[in-house]
Parts: C-alpha cells; sequence; structure tokens
C-alpha cells in the first residue's frame, strides 16, 4: 500500500474525478493519506465499508474538531477554515448537545407543508424564469439554479420576497468567495441575529419562531449562528444537485433526446446526479477519539478523517453490477446521526425536482449554448458543480401573476 500522500489540490479532481479516484483507489485503497492546502495531513475515505463504518461509530470517530492533533500546523489565513471551525452548532456537537440540537431542526423542517412547498418553488421558479424567458439566452447556473434554494429556504424562514432576494444575493456573493465575500458573510449574521429578535417578539408560521419555541430552548446568539448553518448547509449542494441534473439532461442523449418531453426522467436524472456526481464530494469530517485501525491504516489519536462521500459511492466493491436507477444506497446525504436530517433531504429533492421541472415546462427546446466538453467545474475537491451553463433557447414572454 503507498503511504506517499495524495495532494487535495490540483486540475485532475476537477478534470476527471472518477479516473482519479480509480487512481487512488488503486494505489492507496480505501482509506487514503492526503494534503490539504498549506500540506496538513488527514485521511480520505473513499471505501463504502470503510465509510459506512466511520459514520456508524462516532464512539470512534468524533464530530468535534476540537480534538483535531493538527491545529498547530494551521496558518491563521487557512482557506479551509470554515470548514473546521469550532463553532457551537449542530454541526460540530457531540452526545446529547448534538440530539438536542439536531431534534429541533428536524421538527422544524418537518413542519414544511410538502404541497405549500412545491407551490412556493412553482412561484420562485416562475419569478426567476420571468427574468430572462424573453432574452433566448441565459447562464442556468448563476441566474436559475444557483439562486432557488436560498429563496425557498428564506421562505421557510417566514422571510417575504424582498428579503428572500437580498439574501440570495449575499449568499451568492459568499459562495463567488471575491473580495466581497467576508463583507457578505458578516451582513449574513447581522440580518440573521435581526430576524431571530423580530421572531422572538412576534412569533410566526415559520422555521425560526419554531425553533425559538422548542423545548431545546435555543438562545438568540445560538439560533442565529444554527440558521446560518442550515441556510449554508442547504443552499450550495441543492443548487449544484439541481445544476447537475439540468447539466446531465442537457448533455447525456438518455435525456437530451427528450429534452421537450423529459419531466418523467427528472427524478432519475437527480437521482443519478448523487451516484456519479454528487454535489458534496467530500465532506469535513471526523476525528478519531482513540488510535485506532481502518481499511489497513494507523489512524492516530486525533487524526482527521476526511468522508469521501462521492469515493464511496463509486466504489467498484459496491457498484458491481448495480445501477443507479432507483437505488438509493448512495452516502451522498451522509449516514448515521450526523446525516443530512431527513426533512432535509425530502425539501432538498422537492425543491430541485420542481425547479428542474418547471424549467423544462417553460423553456421546452432549451440547449447547450457551448460543446459538453467546454463546460467547466467549479475548481474544487470539496464541491462538485458546473460553474456555468450556459443555454439558448426559443424566447417566451414572462407570466408575471405570482
Ligand atoms: C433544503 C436543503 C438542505 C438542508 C436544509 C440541509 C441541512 C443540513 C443540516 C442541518 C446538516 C447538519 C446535520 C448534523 O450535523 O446533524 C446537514 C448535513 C449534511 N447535508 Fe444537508 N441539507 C440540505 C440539502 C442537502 C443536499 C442537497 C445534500 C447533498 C446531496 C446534503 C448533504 C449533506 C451532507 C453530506 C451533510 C453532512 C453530514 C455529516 O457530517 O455526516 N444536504 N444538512
Amino acid at each position: 500500500m503507498n503511504v506517499c500522500p495524495v495532494r487535495l489540490r490540483g486540475p485532475e479532481h476537477t478534470t476527471d474525478p472518477a479516473g482519479h479516484l480509480e487512481k487512488m483507489r488503486a494505489e492507496h485503497g480505501p482509506v487514503v493519506p492526503v494534503l490539504m492546502d498549506s500540506d496538513v495531513p488527514a485521511w480520505l475515505v473513499i471505501g463504502y465499508r470503510e465509510l459506512h463504518h466511520v459514520l456508524n461509530t462516532p464512539s470512534v470517530f468524533a464530530r468535534s474538531s476540537a480534538r483535531w492533533n493538527a491545529w498547530e500546523r494551521v496558518p491563521a489565513d487557512w482557506p479551509l477554515l470554515p470548514m473546521v471551525m469550532q463553532l457551537p452548532t449542530v454541526l460540530y456537537s457531540e452526545g446529547d448537545e448534538h440530539r438536542r440540537r439536531s431534534r429541533a431542526i428536524t421538527d422544524a423542517l418537518s413542519a414544511v407543508d410538502p404541497h405549500e412547498l412545491r407551490a412556493v418553488t412553482v412561484r420562485m421558479a416562475d419569478r426567476l424564469i420571468d427574468t430572462f424567458c424573453g432574452s433566448g439566452s441565459v447562464d442556468l447556473r448563476t441566474a436559475y439554479s444557483a439562486r432557488i434554494p436560498a429563496l425557498v429556504l428564506a421562505w421557510i424562514y417566514g422571510l417575504e420576497d424582498r428579503r428572500g432576494d437580498e439574501l440570495a444575493q449575499i449568499m451568492t456573493t459568499m459562495i463567488d468567495g471575491g473580495p466581497d465575500a467576508m463583507a457578505a458573510q458578516r451582513e449574513l449574521m447581522t440580518r440573521m441575529a435581526h430576524l431571530v429578535a423580530e421572531r422572538r417578539a412576534a412569533p410566526g408560521p415559520d422555521a425560526v419562531s419554531r425553533l425559538l419555541a422548542h423545548p431545546a430552548g435555543y438562545t438568540d446568539d445560538e439560533l442565529t449562528a444554527e440558521l446560518i448553518v442550515v441556510l449554508g448547509g442547504g443552499n450550495q449542494p441543492t443548487g449544484e444537485w439541481i445544476g447537475n441534473a439540468l447539466r446531465l439532461m442537457l448533455t447525456d442523449e438518455r435525456f437530451s433526446a427528450s429534452f421537450a418531453g423529459a419531466r418523467s426522467s427528472v427524478r432519475a436524472a437527480l437521482n443519478e446526479v448523487l451516484w456519479e456526481d454528487t454535489p458534496t464530494q467530500i465532506h469535513a469530517g471526523r476525528f478519531a477519539v482513540h488510535d485506532t485501525e481502518l481499511g489497513g491504516r494507523r489512524i492516530g489519536r486525533g487524526d482527521m478523517v476526511l468522508l469521501g462521500l462521492s469515493g464511496a459511492n463509486q466504489d467498484p466493491s459496491v457498484r458491481a453490477g448495480v445501477t443507479a436507477e432507483g437505488n438509493n444506497a448512495h452516502l451522498s446525504f451522509s449516514h448515521g446521526a450526523h446525516r443530512c436530517p431527513f426533512p432535509a433531504q425530502d425539501i432538498a429533492e422537492t425543491v430541485a425536482a420542481t425547479a428542474v421541472e418547471i424549467l423544462l415546462d417553460r423553456l421546452p427546446d432549451a440547449e447547450l449554448a457551448v460543446a459538453p466538453h467546454d463546460l467547466r467545474w467549479r475548481s474544487s475537491p470539496w464541491v462538485r458543480g458546473v460553474s456555468s451553463l450556459p443555454v439558448t433557447f426559443t424566447p417566451v414572454t414572462p407570466r408575471g401573476g405570482y
């Protein structure tokens, strides 16, 4: 087994992720020693069984980054800091504290009415499509797929459309990571704190009010941080999920042959994306509670273990002879106590399916404006999403009336 670590940077992660995974698996097996930015070490788990074991064994592979043994190697301006920061939120908490938060979020999201959710997603989709449907061409990523989840999540938080639009804009600025990203993050914090104060004073029929009223007993500061985690954790992967499904339907002849009548294959395309191009390719992570063994590797106490979700999904030992169709055994929503909460998965699926269906209905002859091989992926080993999705179509009249 090769012990020389693999660098988690570089074009091979984006240009040919499947080939790169295959090479890593052949050379290193299911648990790969890797170097993140600034050569900070970690273990990347790409074996399905090994990842399943990690996710099912929180007594050995725990969530809190306070356990990490490499903090002294992390520079103050490390670009991956947001992924490991020791913030008191559902993401990093463990045991009873995690159960308290996880139950509250699950309850607050379960109360979202699925019919209303679908109707709101249709309305948001129509509003967005109206802004470009008369032009005959658009970048579907920036104008549509990356925007719609934030709009729907803003509605779940009880924000009216204008404040939802502003929130979606702030999320876009943050994700783009340009010079205004930090200011956008501060603005988001301010707005969430304001929203919590508003709902504390005057509760409504929304998820923020439900969280405030929950027996979990959130303080205002705790809830402000939690709302940001849920918004960020929901917005980005759902946007990539929609974008990657649209890309698949526009480029793969199994779908593109019938783009106009492709409504029936939307769920199949969404499911296939979760197996082949899942939005969260690698997730950080877990931290070893004590020395242990995993996939033939000795893992030291406090070592960081990265969840290789796409690697596990593509593990030949579970994929042999198995097709993606109708098969939900992928690990794209993770697994175990910290998996993406079930009502969040349901919300994401409704939003993604509705967003794709409405686009197909409104712009049935949309086609890629560039050759498929000229589409570029975002250059990150952590997420998988097209950086733009330019299409052309026959211009149509806006619908209005929402
Ligand atoms: C409405 C949209 C969504 C919401 C509100 C949401 C919310 C959340 C929350 C609150 C967590 C933290 C759970 C915990 O630590 O206990 C989480 C985790 C996660 N979610 Fe989601 N999510 C959404 C969509 C998605 C999508 C579309 C994907 C990918 C296909 C995804 C993948 C994940 C993964 C991989 C984790 C990490 C689990 C772990 O650490 O084991 N989520 N999500």
